[in-house]
């Protein structure tokens, strides 16, 4: 099939990738007890490869061990990894792939059964369903803060070390850089806080920090918010700015996603969530934008394209139902991929459990991919918490959304 999902794309660095379809982060909770990556972590991202995926991002790594988001984190703090790291990357760089290294902080989205006392912008607690699973967090200092920023600059610097060809920096769903963005979770009166200006610089120190670690012609992306979807937090119009702000600054492509662990947005049901707000982006900045969420149909994803600026489309739950689902496009043997409804068989425990269950599902069947096995289509809740329970133990029944 010859439509514009296959033209290749360069980027301000002058990186090309061959495609236009890309891997969604994905926290493939496949660490190894030393936090490092594992055989099958690797695995998975040669079958992406092969799969014939333009790039993938992985998913999120942890800046410091102190602060996990969840059991079966990698965390890169130093070169202590660095081999496993480059087998990682050559991997995913199999049939002229690109992968990115994601790389995160969780702030206050780190669960209890992982840190006591995690840290944030300010000591604002995460309210709603999701509350009870997160201590509430310590205001961090203006020396942490600094600190934090070089830790985000030494992992993509190993990251590009390791052969990784380029990095992302979370900074949607809610995770540490959101929460600087968001005037509802950072109350700062310093230089961190008050101002849009002021809140995004963690996020433009990062950038920076990075850019003159990594050079000119290294690709730099960040995944960011549409909208926190909730009152007094992080708005489109301010999304806009912040985007603007990181083409000014020369980075090379942003992701739009939106929502966090209060309000998941980034993992609804419906067919392409964000796309509206992407594509109006996408006419008022010179930066390549790409966009996540619902993507299901060959047809929407190449009206994405070809109607519109917008230059990537993003997939996750699908690739992992699909791991070939790029070379199905090309060749035209696509079947739109329908993802299963998960049931406990008990309906007040699926109201409890919600998305939780659904992530899990998936966790399972990546973990499937790293063994060679195939995806397992099912729709009983039960055997992916079981799946998660043995591989992390019972506290990795805590709350999470990405
Ligand atoms: C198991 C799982 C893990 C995820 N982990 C991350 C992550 O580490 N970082 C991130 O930015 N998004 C993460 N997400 C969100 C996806 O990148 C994506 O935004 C979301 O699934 C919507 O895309 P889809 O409809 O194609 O699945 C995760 C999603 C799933 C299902």
């Amino acid at each position: 099939m010859t439509n514009q999902l296959f033209e290749p794309l360069t980027l301000k660095s002058g990186v090309t990738i061959k495609n236009r379809l890309y891997k969604g982060a994905m926290s493939e909770a496949m660490g190894t007890k030393e936090l490092g990556p594992s055989e099958e972590l690797i695995h998975v991202y040669h079958r992406w490869a092969q799969g014939g995926i333009g790039l993938a991002l992985t998913g999120n790594v942890m800046v410091d061990s102190r602060y996990l988001g969840e059991p079966g984190n990698v965390v890169v703090e130093d070169s202590r990894h660095l081999d496993m790291l480059k087998r990682w990357a050559e991997a995913g760089k199999e049939n002229g792939s690109q992968i990115w290294m994601q790389i995160n902080h969780p702030g206050k989205q780190s669960p209890k059964s992982m840190t006591k006392e995690p840290i944030a912008p300010s000591a604002v607690a995460i309210t709603g369903s999701a509350a009870g699973g997160f201590n509430p967090p310590r205001e961090m200092t203006n020396e942490e803060i600094k600190e934090t920023v070089q830790r985000f600059v030494t992992t993509a610097t190993i990251a590009k070390e390791a052969g990784f060809t380029g990095v992302q920096i979370h900074g949607a769903h809610g995770y540490l850089v959101s929460q600087f963005l968001s005037p509802r979770d950072n109350r700062r009166t310093d230089e961190y806080g008050g101002s849009l200006d002021n809140r995004m610089r963690f996020l433009v120190e990062i950038y920076q920090g990075m850019r003159e670690a990594l050079g000119e012609d290294y690709p730099i992306s960040l995944k960011i918010n549409s909208t926190d979807f909730k009152e007094d937090s992080f708005t489109e119009e301010e999304s806009t700015l912040v985007i603007k702000k990181m083409a000014e600054l020369g980075m090379d492509l942003v992701e739009i996603s939106g929502g966090d662990y209060e309000k998941p947005k980034m993992m609804s049901d419906g067919e392409v969530f964000f796309l509206d707000y992407a594509e109006k982006v996408s006419r008022e900045v010179d930066m390549p934008i790409a966009v996540i969420g619902g993507f299901r149909k060959e047809e929407s994803m190449v009206d994405a394209i070809e109607k519109t600026d917008v230059s990537m489309i993003g997939l996750a739950r699908p690739l992992v139902l699909r791991p070939d689902l790029p070379n199905r496009l090309k060749n035209g043997t696509y079947r739109e991929v329908v993802l299963p409804r998960l049931s406990t068989g008990i309906k007040a425990l699926d109201a409890a459990i919600g998305g939780f269950a659904g992530l899990t599902y998936y966790e399972q069947q990546i973990s499937r991919l790293g063994q060679g096995l195939p995806p397992q289509k099912h729709t009983n809740a039960w055997s992916p918490l079981f799946h998660l329970v043995k591989s992390h133990g019972p506290a990795a029944l805590s709350p999470r959304r990405r």
